[in-house]
């Protein structure tokens, strides 16, 4: 079935078969005839209608951060398409990024990279509307502007980032996010590291902002708690592509693929004791044959080694690349 009848309509942010591939090995062994690159997004593809809050979940090294990058043109894409409002990768050179950074907030997953160690916090938040030429007025009085959006009083324009906690800066990081007053904000683990009641509270500060200001959010996390507290809508990513797609609640209760299964527990209860997932995952180098999971699904039959599977959409708003799907959505777990 077409994935257009089954995710958000309208669309604000559109990934098309988006490929990413990194260089990999040492001179001597390209020169051995071993791989030069790896992909990493090997034709992924993502929607996000507005105010919407898509979860993006998968194991490390899955691909999720170069996603988000490759996004907002931060790593270079060697095919597909991305379109925000309109198809960014289709305009002249620079104004393709500069239209996707205006459009789109990053919070960065390495806290070191969000915030400048050097810069005071308040020239930091504003770094982006100075690169864009979108200052007006008082830089430290749009600092205090930004800060107060984000609970953060006026003496945290003066501070470096070493002199206030985890959380602060976390907030600081989303203020920054917010500057050009994005249509998205792509948020790469934004609660990693951080105490559980400090956690709870980003988490109420980023659900404040979606209602006020109507924006959406892309959640990159590995915890499974709070991407089901927050989220609208979850994706699924193994080896770089979206295998299962659907609304938070009805993945949690019935996943169907059998990688989100393993993710999930048994129970689909993150919150109890998962089983582990067994096996190595495969080399970027050495993608699999036909599905790519078969070589650590307990489901796996002769027609999985052979062919990769199509997506499909087992039930409405459930989008899930598996040959077993209809049959895994009927069956208790
Ligand atoms: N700059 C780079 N050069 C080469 N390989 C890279 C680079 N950045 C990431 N990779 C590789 O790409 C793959 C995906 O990395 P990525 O950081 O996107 O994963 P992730 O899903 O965000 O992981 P995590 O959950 O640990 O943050 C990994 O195998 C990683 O080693
Ligand atoms: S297609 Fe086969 S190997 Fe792949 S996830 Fe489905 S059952 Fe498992
Ligand atoms: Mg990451």
């Amino acid at each position: 079935m077409s994935s257009e009848a089954t995710l958000p309509q309208p669309v604000l942010l559109e990934i098309n078969d988006l490929q990413v591939r990194y260089p990999v090995g040492s001179l001597l062994s390209r020169l051995a005839g071993g791989p030069r690159e790896v992909s990493v997004l090997p034709g992924t593809s993502l929607r996000i209608g507005p105010g919407e809050t898509l979860g993006l979940i998968g194991e490390s090294g899955s691909g999720k951060t170069t996603l988000g990058r490759a996004a907002i043109g931060l790593t270079p894409i060697s095919a597909g398409n991305i379109r925000i409002g309109q198809d960014v990768t289709s305009m002249a050179g620079a104004r393709i990024w500069d239209r996707m950074r205006r459009g789109v907030g990053l919070m960065f997953q390495d806290p070191v990279a969000a915030l400048n160690p050097r810069m005071k916090i308040g020239r930091s938040v504003t770094e982006p509307l100075v690169i864009h030429g979108a200052l007006t007025g008082d830089r430290r009085a749009k600092a205090v502007e930004l800060l107060a959006q984000v609970g953060l009083t006026e003496g945290f324009a003066d501070r470096y980032p070493h002199e206030v906690s985890g959380g602060q800066a976390r907030r600081a990081t989303v203020a920054r996010a917010l500057a050009l007053k994005p249509a998205l904000v792509i948020a790469d683990e934004p609660t990693a590291g951080l105490d559980l009641s400090v956690q709870g509270e980003l988490l109420n500060l980023l659900n404040d902002l979606q209602a006020r200001l109507g924006i959406s959010f892309l959640m990159i996390t590995h915890n499974l708690a709070v991407a089901r507290h927050v989220t609208d809508r979850i994706a699924i990513m193994y080896l770089g592509r979206i295998v299962e797609t659907g609304p938070t609640a009805e993945l949690f209760a019935r996943p169907a693929h059998p990688y989100t299964r393993a993710l999930l527990g048994a129970r689909g209860r993150p919150d109890r004791a998962q089983p582990p997932l067994e096996g190595e995952v495969p080399s970027l180098a050495r993608r699999p044959r036909g599905c790519e999971f078969n070589t650590r699904c307990p489901l796996a039959t002769d027609r999985c080694r052979a062919a990769a599977p199509e997506q499909r959409s087992p039930a409405r708003g459930r989008l899930v690349t598996c040959h077993r799907a209809e049959e895994l959505m009927a069956a208790p777990q």
